[in-house]
């Protein structure tokens, strides 16, 4: 089972861990990260928003959008990236702006700068942007991403199509359609449709987006094109899915739901880590355990075993829980993390999920 998470650490390029909110998401992907780097190679993990401590313990405290070493006793590198959503997209503009003048214009504009934090699946987006620009750079051997907690599980997946359909949008085929020179009953249209959107949103906030468009023009093409390559990596082969969950009921139901959707798109799980069980002390039935409670009742052993019996009914329940779930992802392994006493925090705490995450424990 861990022999093969250590295998994708070893061979993977991209490893994409990924699942519902607060599962562990960020804890595995440090870990994957950091074993990766003990392995001897150089490893990246792009992070988003870890808890606060653990920023601080990754270095991560204020900036962080492009990569910061992190010392250790690895043989490897490690390093690690806070994704900053509004910096990635600036890059990128800059990247397709035709002269440094349009990337200014474009970065000053106000409507810019309401969208580019705002717009849905851009987070998502620049997650996968910033993964693209770190495979891509010659750096790395592994990049690591921790995904957005996101209620649509293939919202990643969505991004890069998402951001290129919004330039699709109709608003902004009419506002362009002026410039462009189109004939003059069209612009008549525009005209009234302009008037319209401006009752609505207020003209100085319209006006914004106008400018903004207008600055965009010609950058589309840029734009879809690079949507189009990371479309491409998230799907080859060169990227493992790891897909992580806790045994609750719930978020075992949305991560058959995050299995199911990968499955539709055809995207295998090269893993699934359950974090946060709870100890699995007897293999005893817990009615069996009960009755011995009875059996001891009034002595000391007696409240033991009606521990006991409450512990093996937690550990069947998530048992039940799991069974569905890891049928769905065979042949990828399960690999189980328990929960821990304490918050994982720090390098130590991380250390100490990865000696469960690759059976060390
Ligand atoms: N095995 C564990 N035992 C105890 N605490 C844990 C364990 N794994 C993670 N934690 C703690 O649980 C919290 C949530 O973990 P984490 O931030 O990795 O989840 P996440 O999936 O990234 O959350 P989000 O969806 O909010 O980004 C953190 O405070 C972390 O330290
Ligand atoms: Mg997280």
């Amino acid at each position: 089972m861990t022999a093969a998470l250590a295998e994708l650490v070893t061979s993977s390029r991209i490893i994409i861990c990924s699942g519902s909110g607060g599962v562990g998401k960020t804890t595995s992907a440090a870990v994957v990260a950091m074993e990766a780097a003990a392995l001897g190679r150089r490893a990246v993990v792009v992070t988003i928003d870890p808890a606060k401590r653990l920023a601080d313990a990754l270095g991560l405290d204020g900036i962080g959008n492009t990569p910061k070493r992190i010392e250790g006793p690895w043989s490897g590198e490690l390093w690690a990236v806070m994704l900053d959503t509004k910096s990635t997209f600036d890059d990128l503009v800059t990247t397709y702006s035709s002269e440094p003048e349009q990337a200014e214009r474009i970065l000053a504009n106000r409507f810019y700068k309401n969208i580019s934090g705002a717009l849905s699946g851009t987070q998502e987006y620049m997650a996968m942007e910033k993964l693209f620009e770190l495979h891509n750079s010659t750096d790395f051997d592994l990049v690591v991403v921790d995904t957005p907690p996101s209620r649509n599980a293939l919202d990643f997946l969505d991004a890069p199509r998402r951001l290129t359909r919004f330039l699709d949008h109709r608003l902004y085929r009419v506002i362009m359609a002026p410039t462009r020179g189109v004939m003059k009953a069209v612009n008549v249209a525009a005209q009234a449709f302009v008037r319209q959107v401006s009752k609505v949103v207020g003209a100085s906030v319209f006006e914004d987006a106008v400018t903004f468009f207008q600055a965009f023009d010609g950058m589309e093409a840029g734009f879809k094109e690079r949507a189009e390559q990371v479309l491409e990596l998230l799907t080859s082969p060169a990227t493992s899915y790891v897909l992580v969950a806790s045994p609750k009921r719930d978020t075992v139901a949305e991560a058959r739901f995050f299995a199911e959707k990968l499955g539709e798109a055809h995207i295998p799980i090269s893993a699934l880590i359950v974090n946060r069980m709870h100890p699995h002390f007897t293999d005893e039935m817990p009615e069996a355990l009960r009755e011995r409670a009875v059996t001891f009742e009034g002595t000391d052993l007696g409240g033991l075993y009606r521990n006991l019996a409450d512990f093996s009914l937690v550990a069947h329940r998530e048992e039940g829980h799991l069974s569905g779930l890891a049928q769905m992802v065979e042949p990828a392994p399960v690999i189980r993390v328990p929960f821990l006493r304490s918050d994982v925090h720090d390098l130590t705490g991380l250390a100490l999920v990865g000696d469960h995450l690759f059976g060390r424990a």
